[in-house]
């Protein structure tokens, strides 16, 4: 039987009205929300996230600051900038467009980030909370997985998890939110050896890797629910993620199909928090 698929362009709308009903009430009591997003350089699939983070700002009430700064900056200058949206008591959320050009160390721009405005949750003190389960802001993207695991109704309790993949954004999050959440956890990288033995024993496969369509339908679990957080842009300028999806739907009972599945997701979160922070201003 071919798998339901989980809709997060859906998940999202309504996750959205219900932001934008919060920010109506905050605007009520003259608090405008507000993210400030640094872009660096002219990456152009980051240039197409951030155009989407604009809209879903704009649509929902929140102020957005679009900072463009060229390739060549320096980092002297962004660090400033940092500082200066930290100290700025109308920003509630700060975001720095990943990937930074090359020579830009972004570990120390996060760290600059004031954490009750670090929107991503990749401060430190945030990925440290995620880790030794504290409270803090919880990256939007693996936090959107959740959200989908959720409302498809899988349970995680005791589950066998698999995670492709080991970023700070997604994959290394994401593992620690299943490990919360009481599944067995399992994190596969580019060095693990025989990963579709591990793939096909999962309950629960979540996959961030940046290969299209690598995990094919014979890596999957008949039944299980698989996560695609990747999104790739072929050279015919169609967009899939790290999930073949046309396979791997008739083997999963659940999967998420890109685009519209985790993506709108992550935005939604990322306009949570963003409210949030301006709640917590007021
Ligand atoms: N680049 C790709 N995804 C993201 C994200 O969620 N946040 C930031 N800051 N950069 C990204």
């Amino acid at each position: 039987m071919a798998a339901v698929i989980l809709d997060g362009k859906a998940a999202a709308a309504e996750l959205r009205a219900e932001l934008a009903e919060r920010c109506a009430a905050l605007a009520a009591r003259g608090v405008i929300p507000c993210l400030a997003v640094i872009l660096v350089g002219e990456d152009p699939a980051s240039q197409i996230y951030v155009r989407n983070k604009k809209r879903a700002c704009e649509q929902a009430g929140v102020r957005f600051i679009e900072i463009l700064m060229p390739t060549d900056t320096e980092q002297a200058v962004l660090d400033q900038k940092i500082l200066a949206l930290n100290a700025d008591p109308e920003v509630d959320g700060i975001l720095v467009q990943s990937p930074l050009p090359e020579g830009l160390d972004e570990r120390r721009v996060l760290a600059l980030i004031d954490p009750k405005k670090d929107v991503d949750g990749f401060h430190v003190s945030n990925m440290g909370a995620l880790a030794t389960g504290g409270r803090g802001i919880v990256p939007g993207t693996p936090e959107g997985c959740m959200e989908l695991i959720r409302r498809a109704g899988v349970t995680l309790d005791g589950k066998e998890a698999v995670v492709v993949g080991r970023s700070n954004l997604a994959g290394k999050p994401m593992a620690l939110l299943l490990l919360q959440a009481n599944a067995t956890v399992t994190v596969c990288h580019s060095r693990t050896k025989n990963l579709a033995e591990h793939t096909r024993r999962a309950d629960v496969l979540v996959v961030a890797i940046r290969q299209p369509k690598m995990i094919t339908g014979g890596m999957v679990k008949p039944g299980a629910i698989v996560i695609d957080i990747g999104i790739n842009r072929l050279e015919n300028r169609k967009v899939v993620g790290d999930v073949d999806f046309d396979s791997a739907r008739e083997v999963a009972g659940y999967l998420t199909p890109v685009p519209g599945g985790v993506g709108p997701m992550t935005i939604a979160m990322l306009l949570k928090h963003t409210i949030a922070a301006a709640e917590a201003r007021a």
